[in-house]
């Protein structure tokens, strides 16, 4: 089927649901999520702050808040299901076949040890390098991705280098042991707008050459644009549109959500921007309405349809989108 990976998929979340531990409220902060991210490829999960993107990146790296629990669904990574695994195989898995960059890389970076050996640990223990060999891998990496006399730096601490360059170590120690999987959750978000377009060629780069496959989190559609072949939009929780990057940016979106992020951003008239505000606010998990979760925000609302909840429309292969109205809505944009 077009628009969806040929081979089996590197990453295979089906309907994984998360709830607020002891909470007696229906309403999951996310809610029957599906998607997959095949070898070699870059799916963007997208939309505002508050949809439940970290918490589903979290999930994947079975580091969710204590809070927060799974409470349905799989996640599988080359087959095998990560939430029926034990926390000691999850951090192996988690060093060697995932690797995982965030917005702050001092959340990631250890304040007290130097990056060469946080960079050369991971391939002592997951690799089995030696001491010597994994420094010489440390080297080549914080030289390939950007680090100016590597070699002298290997002995530097975190605070010593800036933010662009913290967070190209971090990116180096991601990529150490060549993993199945790469999840970046906002990672230029943080960074000066100068620095970002530099982390991204370099994230672009090293995907090429290492045949990553990457779940890009993000809200700047931007990097959606630039960087990822398939984009799925997250709304309070659920996955509302889904599709090709290409064909749901450049043509119009189906979802009301969606439209209104990109007709705000066309408005701005940036090709590089942030997603913009839309009146209203995502409704937290204890106003969660019952049917349609953005029909409070929505100017296509129907109270008759959308009070029921929504299921996904197919709209053709690997595109797909969570609105009743979806065909109504259509046909009254081609009447206009
Ligand atoms: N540790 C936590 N405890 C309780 N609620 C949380 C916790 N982390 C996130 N949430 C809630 O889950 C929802 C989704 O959050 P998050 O995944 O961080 O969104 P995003 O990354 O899309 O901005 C939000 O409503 C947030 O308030
Ligand atoms: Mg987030």
């Amino acid at each position: 089927m077009s628009g969806r990976p040929q081979t089996d998929p590197v990453l295979e979340v089906d309907g994984l649901s998360l709830r607020l531990r002891g909470s007696t409220n229906p309403a999951d902060l996310v809610q029957s999520v599906s998607f997959d991210v095949g070898k070699g490829e870059c799916l963007a999960l997208i939309g505002e702050s508050g949809c439940g993107k970290t918490l589903t990146s979290l999930s994947i790296l079975g580091l969710l808040p204590s809070a927060v629990s799974a409470i349905s669904g799989s996640i599988k990574l080359n087959g095998a299901d990560l939430l029926r695994k034990g926390e000691r195989e999850l951090g192996r898995i988690r060093g060697k076949q995932i690797g995982a960059i965030f917005q702050d890389p001092m959340s990631c970076l250890d304040p007290t040890m130097r990056i060469g050996d946080q960079i050369a640990e991971s391939r002592r223990i997951y690799l089995g390098e030696s001491r010597r060999v994994a420094r010489g891998h440390a080297v080549d990496l914080l030289d390939r991705v950007g680090i100016p006399r590597a070699k002298e730096r290997l002995d530097a601490f975190p605070f010593q280098l800036s933010g662009g360059m913290q967070q190209r170590v971090m990116i180096a120690a991601a990529v150490a042991c060549e993993p199945a999987l790469l999840l970046a959750d906002e990672p230029t978000t943080a960074l000066d707008v100068t620095v970002q377009q530099g982390i991204l060629d370099l994230l672009r780069s090293l995907q090429a050459e290492l045949g990553l496959s990457v779940l890009l989190v993000t809200h700047d559609l931007g990097v959606v644009a630039d960087f990822s072949d398939r984009v799925a939009v997250m709304y309070a929780g659920q996955i509302v549109e889904r599709g090709r990057t290409a064909e749901l940016l450049d043509h119009q979106p189906s979802h009301p959500y969606t439209r209104a992020l990109l007709a705000s951003v066309t408005q701005t008239g940036k090709a590089h921007t942030l997603l913009p505000t839309i009146p209203g606010r995502v409704p937290s998990a204890t106003e969660m309405p019952t049917g349609c979760r953005f029909q409070a925000r929505c100017a296509h609302a129907s109270p008759d349809v959308c009070g029921e909840p929504q299921a996904e429309v197919s709209l053709g292969p690997g595109r797909a989108c969570r609105c009743v109205r979806v065909t109504d809505i259509e046909e009254l944009r081609m009447s206009r």
